[in-house]
C-alpha cells in the first residue's frame, strides 16, 4: 500500500526521515548563482523547498526567493531559519501543481527543484509542468535534479520511479532542454538546465 505524497511527507519531516536534508547548497546551484554559469539576480521560486536552505541561500545572494513546500512543518522550519538570516524569504505552504492558489505573482527568472518534481505521482506531472511553465518568463533557467529509472524491487517500494532526460524533454515541452548532467550519486540522477522558450 503506498500512502498518498503529502502525508508520506509529512510522516518523514515528523519522524526526521528527512535523508535528503543535507543544510548545504549543492554545487549545481552555487554554479548558477555565483559560480562559473550565474545568471543576473532577480527572481527565484524553489520547488518543493523542504526546510529552505536553497531558497535562503538564493536570497542571500541577492535573489528575491521564495519557496514553496506542502508540508507545514518544513515551512515552519524555513521560517524559522530565515529569521535568524534576518532575510526576507518568503515561504508558503501550498501544492506546486497548484501554485495558481498560491500569492505569487508569474515572471520568474529561475526556477529550482531539488527532488520535488521526482516525487510526483506521474498523474499529477502535467500540472506541474503546466505550473512551472506558466510561471517562469521567457528566458528564464529551470534548475531540476530529479532521479533516473533504477530496477529492482526495494526501489519500487521506495524511491520516486525517476524520470529519463527523454521524458523530461516531453514533460517541459516549453523549455529547451540546456544540459542533463549526470548525477554523482547512486540514483541515476540527473541536474537538468532548461530555458524557457
Ligand atoms: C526530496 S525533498 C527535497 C526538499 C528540498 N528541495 C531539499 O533539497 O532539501 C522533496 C520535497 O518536495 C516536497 N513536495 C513533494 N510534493 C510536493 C507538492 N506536490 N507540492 C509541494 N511540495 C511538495 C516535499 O514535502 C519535500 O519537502
Amino acid at each position: 500500500m503506498r500512502l498518498i505524497p503529502s502525508v508520506s511527507f509529512r510522516l518523514m519531516y515528523r519522524l526526521g526521515l528527512t535523508p535528503w536534508d543535507s543544510g548545504i547548497p549543492p554545487p549545481e546551484l552555487i554554479e548558477v548563482i555565483e559560480g562559473a554559469r550565474h545568471l543576473p539576480t532577480g527572481r527565484a521560486l524553489d520547488l518543493g523547498c523542504g526546510t529552505g536552505t536553497t531558497t535562503i541561500y538564493m536570497a542571500t545572494n541577492g535573489w528575491q526567493a521564495i519557496g514553496v513546500d506542502f508540508v507545514p512543518a518544513a515551512i515552519r522550519a524555513a521560517r524559522a531559519k530565515a529569521v535568524a538570516t534576518r532575510l526576507a524569504v518568503a515561504f508558503l505552504v501550498g501544492d506546486v501543481t497548484r501554485l495558481r492558489e498560491l500569492p505569487i505573482e508569474p515572471g520568474f527568472d529561475l526556477l529550482f527543484d531539488q527532488g520535488c518534481f521526482h516525487s510526483l505521482p506521474e498523474t499529477a506531472q502535467p500540472a506541474y509542468a503546466g505550473e512551472v511553465t506558466r510561471v517562469a518568463r521567457s528566458g528564464a533557467t529551470y534548475l531540476l535534479y530529479a532521479f533516473g529509472r533504477r530496477s529492482g524491487e526495494r526501489r519500487r517500494r521506495f524511491f520516486p520511479k525517476g524520470v529519463t532526460p527523454d521524458e523530461v524533454r516531453a514533460r517541459f515541452s516549453e523549455f529547451e532542454l540546456v544540459e542533463a548532467r549526470p548525477g554523482t550519486d547512486p540514483f541515476g540522477s540527473h541536474w537538468y538546465t532548461m530555458r524557457r522558450r
